[in-house]
């Protein structure tokens, strides 16, 4: 992380953050090539506009008064092998039905934001690997290197960045078309619980919901109410997110309107707990869009470096402009987090606070696998709603790894998947990602804690 002394205070540009320190980038062997792609990129159209990054900040600023909830749920890392209709549809399905539930068992609105459509690399803790005394590049992500363990897949190849924004445009078309097509409408509610779900427990609770709520569209069209007017009932808005690690990216698909600077990558994008170094190259990059942006904050987080990345990122003290992201782990959170909560509130920022329940709680089973224990991931919510409890600020959001796909890579939940069990279906490229039945569990019992906190 770059010394803020180094760097003399400059009106911030597009390309200031070239002159500050920036972590997790990868070795590009070739400059010129790497140029060639930016200025390629630069001549591409955003993906996302900025009269819909405005409507999210508006709909976090909703969130940060306590009038809304987030969730922010995706892939670690989305994959180029595996971008199908079918991978993308069932994200978004699962995605939906947790908001289902958290709307109805929770009663409030719930902002959508998928972590998709440019989750496309990753941080790592160590540049490389070693494996039976060969030493190659880390993997990034698809944007960055392939996952075989080869020396020509590990190679950082520029063009990756022009795949990865062809990636982002055809996920982001297909969700258009699904959330804006009627597919996400209330009347299809039955039809996103899948097969390996809808036999479950949860997918059992869920189809009570369900039916609860096509009792109450019937009532109300009994009752004579428009409910097709301005397609509220047809249309969802999802938001896209991922973290903005690739600076050469997102600097090519930034633009200027109206006297702001938007990121043109995605609607939401977050700085990783390994990049937030207040005066580092992600923090000066981020602070100069209008986008709504999102900071990880570790166990290891002071109350004083959640003040800086305020300062640095929310100096107007905008609802709806921050997102505080707590990732402490299970056994830390309830310690950990009050004492930020009661420094960011006592300096009057009105942040979104959300809780990542997943990245606190990895560890390797005995077996090799990165997992996580699903019983962790539910403390670590719980205890993140309680030091809200305590301070009386509001338990903004959910951050989750998840997948549509029936995986086992965390252990735990009602399906009881044990360590024995993850090589049956262990399929990430990155960290451990809950499956539909996971995830619809998470939705519930969350959906539990925040109608305890709303009565
Ligand atoms: C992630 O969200 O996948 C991630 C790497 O998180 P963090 O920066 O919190 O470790
Ligand atoms: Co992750």
């Amino acid at each position: 992380m770059g010394s803020s002394a180094s760097v003399p205070a400059m009106p911030w540009s597009p390309d200031g953050w070239q002159r500050r320190v920036a972590e997790q980038q990868p070795d590009w062997p070739d400059e010129a090539a790497l140029t060639q792609v930016v200025k390629a990129l630069g001549r591409r159209p955003p993906l996302v506009f900025s009269g819909e990054t405005r409507k999210l900040r508006e709909q976090l600023a909703a969130v940060a008064r306590g009038e809304a909830f987030l969730l922010q749920a995706g892939d670690c890392v989305e994959s180029f092998d595996s971008f199908s209709t079918e991978s993308i549809q069932a994200k978004l399905r699962v995605i939906l039905q947790m908001a289902v539930v958290l709307t109805y068992s929770g009663g409030i609105p719930v902002v959508k934001v998928g972590r998709i459509a440019g989750q496309l690399a990753k941080p790592r803790s160590s540049p490389t690997e070693t494996v039976d005394g060969t030493t190659l590049p880390s993997f990034r992500g698809h944007m960055v290197n392939d996952f075989a363990f080869e020396a020509e897949a590990r190679r950082a190849d520029p063009q990756r960045l022009l795949s990865a924004y062809d990636h982002a445009a055809g996920t982001l078309n297909l969700l258009r078309a699904l959330t804006k097509g009627g597919y996400a409408g209330m009347s299809q509610v039955h039809a996103w619980n899948q097969a390996f779900v809808a036999s479950s427990a949860q997918g059992e609770r869920y189809e009570e919901i369900a039916a609860g709520i096509d009792r109450a569209l019937a009532f109300m069209r009994a009752c004579g109410v428009d409910l097709e007017a301005g397609g509220r009932l047809s249309q969802v808005d999802l938001f896209t997110s991922h973290e903005a690690l690739l600076l050469h990216y997102e600097q090519a698909l930034c633009h200027g309107e109206q006297g702001a600077h938007y990121g043109g990558s995605a609607h939401m994008l977050w700085i990783g707990e390994r990049t937030r170094g207040p005066a580092g190259a992600h923090v000066d990059f981020l602070s100069g869009l209008a986008n709504p942006i999102g900071v990880k904050l570790g166990p290891g987080a002071s109350p004083e470096d959640a003040l800086e990345l305020c300062r640095r990122l929310d100096p107007e003290r905008e609802p709806g402009r921050l997102t505080l992201i707590s990732r402490m782990g299970a056994d830390a959170v309830q310690a950990r987090l009050p004492p930020l909560l009661r420094a960011v509130r006592d300096a009057g920022h009105p942040v979104v606070w959300a809780c990542d329940p997943m990245h606190g709680n990895t560890y390797t089973s005995e077996s090799g696998h990165k997992t996580r224990d699903f019983d962790a991931i539910l403390r670590e919510v719980s205890g993140f709603f309680a030091a809200h409890g305590e301070v009386g600020t509001w338990p903004g959001g959910l951050h989750v790894e998840l997948t549509g796909e029936d995986v086992t890579e965390c252990i735990g939940g009602e399906a009881a998947i044990s360590e024995q069990q993850l090589q049956a279906r262990y399929e990430t490229m990155c960290d451990p990602r809950l499956n539909g039945r996971q995830s619809l569990d998470l939705a519930f019992r969350s959906a539990e804690l925040l109608a305890e906190r709303r009565s």
